[in-house]
């Protein structure tokens, strides 16, 4: 979950660093912290509990010499609180001459600790990560050769780490290890970056590098060397950044999260840049790898995800069972990875994730593989860890999402589950030719669509702000709307910390109508009047029964549904869609009510208590 970044070249290392740290400040911000070695010069470390701001003002009153070598650190607190002093970088050895940053959790540390004290070495931190300084610290002592040195303590750790180090002794060289953990290698001239993820670096170079399971990286101004483990040489697959580094600032924006939610109408027409042709029939070359045969085969697809990414797995499910009538299972990661799942070689796992390391995620689809199973990933993320696990890629086009809370992430989801939908309806010759287009030219109208609720989300937001003091705020949805109500109350939960929960419209009954009180806010989103199977009725009936135990209804309904307005006290209006497309709408004015409501009451929507953006911890 922790940032990682490291840098080697003629800039300002510290400007480097502190531009990373920046970027993947949404990894995690319980505190933050650098160390550079100045040309012929010591090690120095600043580091500081809370944001990376702290850190920034810890500098300006403690400045640091010009250096062209360091490594810097945003963490989320595992081992130890967020403290100054379980804050990284980490110094090694009886004279502190190296220092090291960890991403993730050594799971044998107590007994790598263990063996530490007795040899009467002094800790400074409750952190996992400093019996690891203290060991290169060690080894490099006795061997006098720092990759050996960091090789040999790498073998020996368990559990999950990427791993940056540098010494005062070995001034122009950085050295990093990965084992189920994020690494990235950025390329310039003359200068190289490591970094989580390709945000850390894509300001300086685009050229990058993804470092594999079990690596250990040499990384000097001039040269990168990768080596497994064990001493055997790597040879680097190298490829190009994407993502504009524009994409990754808040460019007037009053945060992340706000501009994120406006790059929406893009990310949405970005993910579908070049797989719809203007008939509307699919292309999605990234899945050549399956044959038709392949396609036939499929007995059925197991969706594994966490949080957002799971419901646009949920919405995905209707549109691919509708149109290929392949069977389809939700499942959230760390359910399906140990509860012994039924998975053959004919099970297509379709894994979803924007950052591509959510280890929940990364686990169950290596589960998967094990069991013979083919791997699909839709992934935001280039270079991820997912993306180089898994067969094949479908990539969303959503660009950097910097936010804790995912928005345009989600769109750029759905909208590649729909692509999936028509192209194995296609294989699968569910659909008929003439019904194929026409869905793909709906598709193809999306896009502009987002861009008209964009423009109209000013009763979401002043809803958002009127309703600052709400303690509780519950979603209601059917079909394709009912994952779109959970995400509109996980949005809450995670930016407003209020009590929000989204339930099937129909399930209501069964229990939870025992919540409506007077005065209880429900957010209804109500299907298209238009199809002949329109669930409508049943919604519009729902709403009747909330009604009548005091509940405040807000719909979000399709244009020129009047109805609805004689049972709600607001309608948000979207614009008319396919209604199996409409969740890439309807969920635009439920992150706007969550940012504004959270907004009003003076919290931080970019960077919500708790949290970090990618989970790699199980
Ligand atoms: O990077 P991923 O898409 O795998 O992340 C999955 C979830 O952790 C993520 O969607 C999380 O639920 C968001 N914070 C929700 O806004």
């Amino acid at each position: 979950m922790c940032g990682i970044v490291g840098y080697v070249g003629p800039k300002s290392s510290l400007e480097v660093l502190l531009g990373g740290l920046r970027r993947l400040e949404y990894r995690g911000y319980d505190s933050a912290g650098v160390s550079i070695i100045a040309p012929g010069g010591q090690l120095e470390t600043r580091k500081k509990a809370g944001k990376l701001d702290n850190l920034i003002a810890e500098i300006t009153s403690h400045p640091l010499p010009i250096a062209n070598i360091g490594i810097g650190h945003t963490r989320w607190a595992t081992h130890g609180a967020p403290t100054d002093g379980n804050a990284h970088p980490h110094l090694g050895g009886p004279t502190s001459k190296l220092s090291l940053i960890h991403n993730g959790i050594i799971e044998n540390f107590s007994e790598l600790k263990a063996e530490l004290l007795a040899l009467g070495t002094k800790f400074n931190s409750e952190t996992d990560s400093e019996v690891a300084a203290h060991l290169i610290a060690r080894e490099f002592d006795k061997t006098g050769d720092l990759p050996t040195a960091f090789a040999n303590v790498v073998q020996r750790l368990h559990g999950a780490f990427t791993i940056l180090v540098i010494h005062e002794d070995q001034p122009d060289v950085v050295l990093a290890a990965r084992r189920n953990a994020p690494l990235v290698i950025g390329l310039g001239d003359g200068e190289n970056f490591l970094g989580s993820d390709v945000a850390a670096f894509v300001e300086h170079t685009k050229r990058a590098i993804s470092v594999g399971q079990d690596e250990i990286v040499i990384l000097r101004a001039d040269s990168i060397e990768i080596r497994t483990f064990d001493g055997v040489p790597v040879i680097p697959v190298e490829f190009t950044v994407d993502w504009d580094a524009s994409a990754a600032s808040k460019g007037g924006w009053s945060s992340f999260m706000a501009k994120e939610i406006a790059d929406q109408p893009q990310a949405v027409a970005d993910t579908l840049m070049g797989r719809l042709n203007s008939d509307g029939s699919v292309r999605l070359s990234e899945i050549d790898g399956l044959s038709a045969d392949d396609i036939l085969n499929i007995d059925r697809i197991i969706m594994v995800a966490c949080g957002t990414a799971s419901y646009a797995c949920d919405v995905a499910k209707y549109a691919i069972e509708k149109y290929s009538r392949i069977p389809v299972q939700v499942e959230l990661s760390h359910e399906f990875r140990y509860r012994d799942p039924i998975v053959t070689k004919n099970t297509l796992i379709v894994a979803v994730s924007q950052s591509g390391e959510t280890m929940d995620t990364l686990m169950a689809t290596r589960y998967a593989k094990e069991q013979g199973a083919k791997v699909l990933a839709i992934c935001n993320t280039q270079g991820a860890t997912l993306a180089r696990e898994s067969d094949a890629v479908i990539y969303t086009h959503a660009g950097p999402e910097v936010a804790v809370a995912s928005t345009k992430a989600l769109t750029a989801q759905i909208t590649a589950g729909f692509l999936l939908a028509l192209f194995l309806g296609a294989g699968r010759k569910q659909l008929a030719t003439d019904e194929l287009h026409g869905l793909g030219r709906q598709l193809l109208k999306m896009p502009a669509l987002v861009t008209e609720v964009i423009n109209n989300l000013d009763l979401a937001r002043q809803l958002g702000k009127d309703m600052a003091n709400a303690k509780s705020v519950l979603f209601l949805g059917r079909n394709v709307g009912f994952p779109i109500a959970m995400e509109g109350a996980l949005k809450l939960k995670e930016l407003a910390y209020i009590h929000a929960e989204g339930f099937a419209a129909g399930e209501l009954k069964h229990g939870p109508i025992a919540l409506i009180e007077e005065g209880q806010p429900v957010i209804v989103i109500v299907p298209s009047q238009r199809d002949a199977d329109s669930l409508h009725p049943k919604v519009i009936s729902n709403i009747q029964e909330i009604r009548a135990r005091g509940a405040k209804v807000i719909a979000v309904a399709e244009a020129g549904d009047t109805e609805v307005a004689q049972y709600a006290e607001h309608v948000i209006y979207v614009p008319k869609s396919q209604s199996m497309f409409a969740p890439i709408l309807t969920v635009i004015p439920l992150q706007v009510f969550a940012l504004e409501l959270s907004t009003a009451k003076g919290l931080d929507v970019d960077q919500p208590r708790n949290l970090a953006k990618s989970v790699t911890v199980e």
